[in-house]
C-alpha cells in the first residue's frame, strides 16, 4: 500500500545523521539560518567547496590565527549564521545535543511528510485536500527551525504553530467522549425494569457508549472529495447537509492534523483522539456518514444501534443537555470507576523513543490507509474529479491553456477530406482525457516519463505552481506585499545556491529590478526554481539572466517546463525570440530546450541591450507561435496515437479486402481498437461518407485542370520525371512521384477525392525540394518558384496545401 520512496532509506537517513558529530550537525541546521550581517539576504549557509587554508603560524609559533569559512552564498563568515540574531541557543557551540537533535528531527520530520504527501499511494487518490495539509503542515515544521530558540520547548513552538494554522486544539467544549457520558448518564432505564435489570441495563448502555467511541476513534475519515460523492449519493441529501459540507475541509485538515499525522511524527507532534478534541460540530457534520458506513461495513450489536439513534437524536435536538457545557451529570455510582477509566485514557502520546523499523513499517501502513480514498474515490465521475481537484488556481496553470481537444477545436481547421483523420483525433483525445481523469495512467511515478511529465503533472495535481513575479513597487496590501518579497528573496536564495560563481548582490539587484521578471516555481509554499528575464518587446526579444532549480529538484522536468511556461507567455505576448548567455555548464540544458548558438536575430536589435559574460556563449531560442509548449510532448504523443490507429485501421481494412496483400516491413505498431468505439462506428458510414459522395468527373474536371496548369510552367520538367531529381536524394523516397505518374493516375480514375491528389503533389515539391537543395543555387531557385506557383494554383481550385517550408534539409 505505501511506498514512500525508500522509507527505509530514509529511515537509515536519521539514524546516519543523529550520529554526526555535534558541528557538522550545526552546519547542517544553519542551512536554514539567515544571515545576520547588514543588508545581506543569504536564507541559509551554504558549505564552500574548496577547503580554506585553516591555520596560520606566526614566528613565534604559538599565535594561531584562523582564516573564517566563508559561505557560499554570501561570501559571510559561518559565525554571522549561527549568533545572536539567528538564535544562538540552538547554532552556538554551546547548543546541547539533544537541543541540535531535537531540531534536526523537526527537519527530518518535515522531509518525511513531504515525501509522504508526494509518495504514489497518496497521490494517485488526487485527493488533494490531504496532499495540501500534508504540505501545510510539513513547512509550518521546516519553518520552526529558525525561531525555535525563543520558545522554552519545541514542541510547544510546533503546537502554536499548529494552532495557527488550524486552530486551537481542543476545537470544541464538550467534546464528543464528554457528551457520551452525559448522554449515557440521562438514559433513565424504564419504569417496568426491576433494580437488577437497571444495573444491567445501564452497563449495556454504558458499553455501547464506549464502542461507539471506540468506533469513531478509529473511523476513517474519508476526504472531502469523497464525502461529497458519498452525500451526491445519498436520496435524501438535502441543500442543508451541502451547505454544511463548505466546512469539511477544516474539520479534515484538523483530523489529518491532530489524528493522523502525529502518528508518522510522534517526536515532533502530539498525537489525539477524535472524541477528545471534536464536539457537536464535528459530529453533526459526519454522523450520518459515519453511522452508514458503520452499519455496511460492521456487524453491530442491537445495544449499539440503539445508542447511535438516542445520540443523533441529541444531535437534532436544539437543547440537549448532553451537549450543553453547564449541563452537571448526575453521580450515578457504579458506573463512576468506569466513567473515570474512559476520562483518564487521554490519548496524548509520549515520544516514541523504542520503535523499531517493523513498527515503523506497520504506522506508516496504517497513516497511508487513513489517508487514502481509493475505495470512494473509485465511484467518482471523472468530470467531478476535476473539477474537484483543479482549486488550485495559478495563474499559468494548464487550465488557463486550452485542453488537447480545445486546442484542436479551436485551431485546427479540418484538412480537405479529413473527416476520418479529425475523428480518430478527437477519439485519441478523449481517451487520453479519460485515462487522465480515471488515473489509470501513473505517469508521475512511471519509468521513463517524457522530459517534462512528471512537472506538467505536478503542476496539474496542485503539488506545484507555476507564477511570474518582479518587484512591484505598487503592491497593495501588506500580505500580498510580504508574499511577494518572500518569493523574491526565496528565488534569489536559489539562485546564489545553484550559480555560486554568480556575486550575491548581483544576483539580488538583478532579481529585484522591477525591470526584470521573474517565473517561479513553487512546491509546498517554497520556490524551488525560476526563470529572470527583462523583456525587450519592442525589439521582439526577452533576455533569460538566470535560470535555476534547486539541488534537490533538479532533472525532474521543472527546468523544461519551467522554460515552456516561458516560451506560452512571450508567444501570447507576440515576442518570438529568448536570447540567453549560457556558461559552458548550461549550454547542454539550453540545447534540450530549443536554444542554438546560431543567432539569425538582427545584431542590431540586441547588441548594447543584453549583458555579456566571459566565456559564456550566446543563445537563441525563436519560438513557433502556433505552439503551446506546456503541451507540446503531451500533443505529439497524441499524434503519434492518432497515427498508430490510422494504420491499424487501414491495415485491417486491407487485411480483409486483400488477405494476401503483403505490407512493407514490420512497421505497423497495431492498437486495439476496440475501446476506439466511435470510431469503429464510423466504419458503417464511412462508405456515406462525404468523401465518397463526390461527384467523381466533377472532382476530375478540377484536377485535370490544375494538373494542366502546374505541367505547363517552364520549370516544371525539373520534376516530369523521377529519374530527372531522385537520383540526387540520399535516401530514395518510400513512394516515389513525379508529374508523369500524377498523370498516369489521372487517366486511370486513381483519385477518389480531392486529398489523395493533394497529397501527392505535396509529396512531389517534398521530394524535389530536399533533391535540389544541395545542387546549383540556380535550379534550387527555380524550383523554390515553382514551389510558390504550384501551392498558389492548388489554393486558387480550391485544394488547400499550406505554406512552403522555408529551408529543405
Ligand atoms: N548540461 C547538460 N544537460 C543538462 C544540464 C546541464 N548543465 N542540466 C540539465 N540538463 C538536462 C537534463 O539532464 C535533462 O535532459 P534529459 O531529459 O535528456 O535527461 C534536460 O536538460 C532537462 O532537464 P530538467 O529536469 O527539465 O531541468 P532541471 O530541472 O534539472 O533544470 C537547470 C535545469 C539547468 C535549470 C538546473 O540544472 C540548474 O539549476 N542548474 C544550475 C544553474 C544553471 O546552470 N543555470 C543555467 C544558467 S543560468
Amino acid at each position: 500500500m505505501v511506498d514512500i520512496t525508500s522509507s527505509s532509506l530514509f529511515q537509515s537517513n536519521i539514524s546516519t545523521i543523529l550520529h554526526w558529530p555535534l558541528a557538522r550537525k550545526i552546519e547542517l541546521l544553519s542551512s536554514f539560518s539567515q544571515c545576520s550581517a547588514s543588508l545581506c539576504l543569504c536564507a541559509g549557509w551554504i558549505k564552500p567547496n574548496e577547503v580554506p587554508i585553516h591555520d596560520i603560524t606566526t614566528n613565534d609559533d604559538t599565535t594561531v590565527i584562523r582564516k573564517p569559512l566563508l559561505c557560499c552564498s554570501c561570501q559571510h563568515p559561518f559565525d554571522l549564521h549561527y549568533n545572536e540574531k539567528t538564535k544562538a541557543k540552538y547554532w552556538s557551540s554551546e547548543s546541547t545535543i539533544e537541543q541540535v537533535d531535537s531540531a534536526l528531527q523537526t527537519l527530518l520530520d518535515a522531509d518525511l511528510l513531504i515525501r509522504f504527501a508526494t509518495s504514489p499511494s497518496l497521490s494517485d487518490q488526487h485527493d488533494l485536500s490531504t496532499n495540501r495539509t500534508l504540505l501545510f503542515i510539513a513547512q509550518t515544521l521546516q519553518s520552526t527551525i529558525t525561531t525555535m530558540a525563543i520558545h522554552s520547548s519545541r514542541r510547544d513552538l510546533i503546537n502554536t504553530n499548529m494552532s495557527n494554522l488550524l486552530g486551537v486544539c481542543p476545537f470544541e467544549q464538550p467534546c464528543i467522549r464528554d457528551a457520551v457520558i452525559n448522554c449515557v448518564c440521562s438514559t433513565t432505564p424504564t419504569a417496568a425494569s426491576t433494580a437488577t435489570n437497571d444495573n444491567q441495563q445501564l452497563h449495556v448502555i454504558f458499553e455501547a457508549g464506549k464502542q461507539f467511541l471506540n468506533l469513531l476513534n478509529t473511523w476513517k475519515m474519508p476526504s472531502n472529495v469523497a464525502h461529497l460523492l458519498w452525500l451526491e449519493e445519498q436520496p435524501a441529501a438535502s441543500v442543508e447537509n451541502m451547505r454544511k459540507v463548505n466546512n469539511y475541509e477544516l474539520w479534515y485538515a484538523r483530523w489529518v492534523g491532530y489524528c493522523i499525522v502525529p502518528q508518522l511524527c510522534p517526536k515532533s507532534l502530539t498525537k489525539y483522539e477524535p472524541t477528545t478534541i471534536f464536539g457537536y460540530e464535528y459530529l453533526s457534520l459526519i454522523f450520518d456518514h459515519f453511522k452508514s458506513d458503520m452499519l455496511t461495513t460492521r456487524t453491530l450489536s442491537p445495544s449499539l444501534i440503539r445508542f447511535f439513534d438516542t445520540f443523533q437524536q441529541t444531535l437534532t435536538e436544539s437543547d440537549s443537555a448532553c451537549w450543553s457545557s453547564s449541563y452537571e451529570r448526575p453521580v450515578i455510582p457504579m458506573l463512576e470507576a468506569n466513567i473515570e477509566s474512559l476520562l483518564a485514557g487521554d490519548q496524548v502520546n509520549a515520544p516514541a523513543n523504542s520503535t523499531n523499523e517493523q513498527t515503523e513499517k506497520k504506522i506508516t501502513r496504517r497513516v497511508s490507509k487513513a489517508l487514502t480514498n481509493k475505495k470512494q474515490l473509485k465511484r467518482l465521475e471523472p468530470s467531478r474529479m476535476i473539477t474537484s481537484t483543479s482549486s488550485s488556481s495559478s495563474p499559468l496553470s494548464p487550465s488557463a491553456s486550452p485542453s488537447p481537444s480545445q486546442a484542436q477545436q479551436q485551431n485546427a481547421s479540418p484538412l480537405p477530406g479529413s473527416e476520418f483523420i479529425n475523428r480518430v483525433w478527437s477519439c485519441v483525445c478523449e481517451r487520453h482525457e479519460q485515462r487522465l481523469r480515471a488515473e489509470i495512467e501513473k505517469t508521475l511515478f512511471k519509468a521513463n516519463p517524457k522530459r517534462d511529465e512528471v512537472a506538467r503533472l505536478a503542476e496539474q495535481r496542485g503539488f506545484a505552481e507555476f507564477h511570474l513575479i518582479k518587484h512591484d513597487l505598487n503592491k497593495h496590501g501588506a500580505t500580498e506585499t510580504d508574499l511577494m518579497y518572500k518569493r523574491l528573496l526565496q528565488l534569489i536564495n536559489v539562485f546564489s545556491r545553484a550559480l555560486p560563481k554568480m556575486p550575491q548582490n548581483y544576483i539580488a539587484r538583478t532579481v529585484l529590478d522591477p525591470r526584470h521578471q521573474s517565473l517561479i516555481i513553487v512546491f509546498a509554499s517554497k520556490v524551488i526554481g525560476g526563470i529572470c528575464f527583462r523583456m525587450f518587446p519592442h525589439r521582439n526579444f526577452s533576455e533569460i539572466v538566470f535560470c535555476a532549480v534547486s539541488e534537490y529538484q533538479q532533472v525532474r522536468g521543472y527546468g523544461t517546463h519551467l522554460m515552456n511556461h516561458l516560451k506560452d507567455y512571450h508567444i501570447r505576448l507576440n515576442i518570438t525570440n529568448l536570447l540567453t548567455y549560457a556558461d559552458g555548464f548550461a549550454v547542454g540544458y539550453f540545447k534540450k530546450q530549443g536554444f542554438s548558438s546560431t543567432i539569425t536575430l538582427n545584431e542590431q536589435a540586441y547588441t548594447g541591450y543584453i549583458k555579456d559574460y566571459d566565456g559564456a556563449t550566446l543563445m537563441q531560442c525563436s519560438l513557433y507561435t502556433q505552439v503551446t509548449y506546456t503541451r507540446l510532448t503531451e500533443t505529439l504523443s497524441l499524434i503519434k496515437e492518432s497515427i498508430n490507429v490510422i494504420r491499424t485501421h487501414r491495415f485491417n481494412q486491407i487485411k480483409q479486402a486483400h488477405p494476401d496483400a503483403k505490407f512493407l516491413a514490420n512497421d505497423i505498431q497495431t492498437v486495439d481498437l476496440s475501446s476506439y468505439d466511435s470510431l469503429l462506428n464510423l466504419d458503417h458510414n464511412e462508405t456515406n461518407s462525404s468523401d465518397e459522395t463526390v461527384d467523381i468527373n466533377l472532382l476530375y474536371i478540377t484536377l485535370k485542370s490544375v494538373y494542366q496548369e502546374i505541367r505547363s510552367h517552364p520549370f516544371a520538367s525539373h520534376v516530369q520525371k523521377k529519374s530527372i531529381f531522385q537520383d540526387y536524394l540520399s535516401t530514395p523516397p518510400l513512394f516515389p512521384i513525379d508529374l508523369d505518374t500524377i498523370q498516369d493516375r489521372l487517366k486511370a480514375k486513381y483519385y477518389h477525392n480531392a486529398y489523395t491528389f493533394t497529397a501527392d503533389v505535396s509529396r512531389l515539391l517534398d521530394t524535389a525540394g530536399r533533391a535540389y537543395a544541395n545542387q546549383k543555387k540556380d535550379i534550387s531557385n527555380e524550383i523554390r518558384s515553382y514551389d510558390t506557383f504550384v501551392r498558389r494554383k492548388m489554393n486558387e481550385f480550391g485544394l488547400e496545401m499550406g505554406h512552403a517550408p522555408q529551408t529543405y534539409e
